[in-house]
């Protein structure tokens, strides 16, 4: 996979394009990129400027059959062959949808990823994890398919608004308390709600490297690949939860405040250290806020980490943790009764 990191998205574009012999390029875009993001594209790179574009609407429930139906159709009308490529270009629900039709159009196409948002440049767009949402259940349906080249660029950022922004950077907080205190730091001393979108990529790039390096080792999830669960199963949960009482929250808040309960855990099981999980819970208070929950709330976040897709034992519920920021300890299974008093303290610590 290629790999790229740049401030000029369609000249590196334009490059892979040329060097792979100019091949009949589709691009795949939502209703959001295809102004904001396909029509600049598109004008500024000379290879992809008569490039037909499959069009679908936006949001994470259109990532169904029905649009990856359109997807496959399309591609069908335009005379596809299996010396096509499709380049997606938009946030995760793209990348996903996208390579998941490339994956299995004609048993597999070629595809690039231009990831549009802060979250799928740091997770969706690597990684292989292609699919759709199926039967109510997310991802339920999918194939691990590495792009061949993902285009990383922070100039797309520059329009969206600062809770995406935040959103995302809450995976790349993981990824550097997976990495190591020094990167960990970097990431809290940079101001991501004056968000500098230049000084932005080094840390961006630092961030997949974390997450492929992972991957390589692990890429169907059988072993580490489960470290970058870290703050999911709290922060699914907390997801979820808000879903049902109607009011959303984005994916990386939740998992801000999946990484404080985390953390929580690992002090009490691991010895993570206390002024560690302080600092992280006033850093997520300050930048994502609050989801108010009360102990009435403990039985719904229980069953719903217990329903999680990551557990491998029935009823058991399995966590990510560190011992401190580098060192990872996957699949812990942590009873109820701890969860509970992780959650009290995590209420005390957040102020709610
Ligand atoms: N989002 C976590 C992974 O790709 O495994």
């Amino acid at each position: 996979m290629n790999l790229i990191f740049t401030h000029h998205p369609a000249d590196s574009l334009n490059t892979l394009l040329k060097e792979a012999g100019r091949p009949h390029a589709m691009i795949l875009a939502d209703s959001h990129t295809l102004s904001a993001c396909v029509e600049p594209l598109r004008e500024a790179c000379p290879a992809l400027a008569d490039a037909p574009v499959i069009t679908v609407e936006a949001g994470d429930v259109n990532k169904n059959l029905d649009s990856l139906r359109h997807i496959w159709e399309q591609m069908q009308q335009l005379g596809a062959t299996r010396r096509s490529l499709l380049v997606n270009v938009g946030g995760g629900m793209i990348t996903d949808m996208g390579g998941f039709a490339a994956a299995t159009f004609k048993r597999g196409i070629r595809f690039y990823n231009v990831p549009t948002t802060l979250l799928s440049a740091v997770d969706a767009a690597v990684g292989g994890k292609t699919g759709i949402n199926f039967g109510g259940l997310k991802n339920e349906i999918g194939a691990f398919c590495d792009a061949d080249a993902v285009v990383i660029s922070t100039s797309w950022l520059a329009t969206l608004p600062a809770e995406e922004l935040k959103s995302g950077y809450a995976e790349m907080i993981k990824h550097a308390l997976i990495d190591s205190p020094a990167e960990y730091r970097r990431l809290l001393d940079f101001d991501i709600a004056a968000a500098d979108l230049t000084g932005l990529l080094p840390l961006v790039e630092r961030s997949v490297m974390v997450k492929k390096g992972v991957v390589e080792q692990d890429p169907r999830e059988q072993g580490i690949r489960r470290a970058l669960n870290l703050g999911h199963t709290a922060g699914h949960a907390f997801e979820s939860l808000a879903m049902r009482r109607g009011r959303p929250v984005p994916h990386g808040y939740a998992v801000a405040w999946g990484l404080v309960v985390d953390l929580i855990i690992s002090h009490m099981k691991l010895g993570f250290p206390s002024a560690a999980v302080h600092e992280l819970a006033a850093y997520v208070g300050r930048v994502y806020g609050v989801m108010p929950i009360t102990c009435d709330d403990y039985p719904a976040l229980l069953e719903l980490m217990s329903h999680d897709k990551k557990n491998a034992t029935p009823g058991a519920i399995n966590f990510t943790l560190l011992d401190a920021p580098g060192k990872i300890h996957i699949d812990c299974i942590v009873d109820a009764r701890d969860i509970e008093a992780a959650l009290d303290i995590f209420r005390d610590l957040m102020g709610i």
